[in-house]
């Protein structure tokens, strides 16, 4: 049997990124891929209760990234590493990589923080594959603005995503082996496409 493959979907807020994970989910069930699709913060009980103090309550920097890797140590042992175990795929909407980005590129979290806590959260467990959904920042806050109720990291400034989308490339240098750069700027079907050519690649 092929081992279960991890994979993540990161990107800018607006980089239609949502929008792919349903499509990129259904065409691997289709091929008859067990497929778990899971979200951060959140996919636990306790996870998506954090993600809502998350999205919503002011807090310092570092509780952020505190909390975020708080939930994501219930996320792994409860929800990821089991489903791999048992030889489910598991798509996650965001991981690790979103703090490096938005609690260390946006927030300033210094990155050897993070680093300890990414060691000490998931130490032995990387994405197999990571698909960064990269767009320019004045694009995405205008797919943005259509939306009425914009959480707190959705009502940040221009700079601030674009300390992010910086930080989410920097990733991507660090580890271009497990990193698949989307151009999220093209029409949905070249998205589409650029999908369909990493699925094959997947698929045994
Ligand atoms: P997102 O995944 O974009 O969900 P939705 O599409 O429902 O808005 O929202 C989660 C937000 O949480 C997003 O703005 C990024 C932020 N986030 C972090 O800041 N750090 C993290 O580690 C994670 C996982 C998410």
């Amino acid at each position: 049997m092929n081992k279960a493959k991890f994979i993540t979907f990161e990107g800018v807020d607006g980089a239609g990124k949502s929008t792919h994970l349903s499509w990129f989910v259904e065409t691997l069930r289709s091929r008859g891929i067990d497929v778990l699709l899971t979200r951060e913060p959140g996919g636990t009980p306790l996870g998506e209760s954090l993600r809502e103090i998350l999205l919503h309550q002011p807090m310092h920097a570092e509780t952020e990234a505190l909390l975020m890797f708080a939930a994501r140590r219930e996320h792994v042992e409860r929800v990821i590493k089991p489903a791999l175990a048992r030889g489910t795929w598991v798509i996650s909407d965001r991981f690790s990589d979103a703090s490096f980005a938005y609690q260390g590129g946006g927030r300033g979290v210094l990155v050897g923080k993070l680093e300890q806590l990414e060691q000490w959260t998931h130490g032995e467990l990387q994405p197999d594959l990571t698909l960064l959904f990269d767009i320019p920042v004045e694009v995405a806050r205008q797919r943005l603005s259509n939306n009425q109720s914009l959480d707190r990291f959705e009502q940040e400034q221009a700079d601030f995503f674009e300390k992010v989308r910086q930080a989410y490339l920097d990733r991507r240098t660090k580890y271009p082996q497990r990193f698949a750069l989307i151009d999220a700027a093209q029409s949905l079907e070249q998205v589409k496409a650029s999908l369909e050519t990493v699925i094959q690649a997947l698929l045994p």
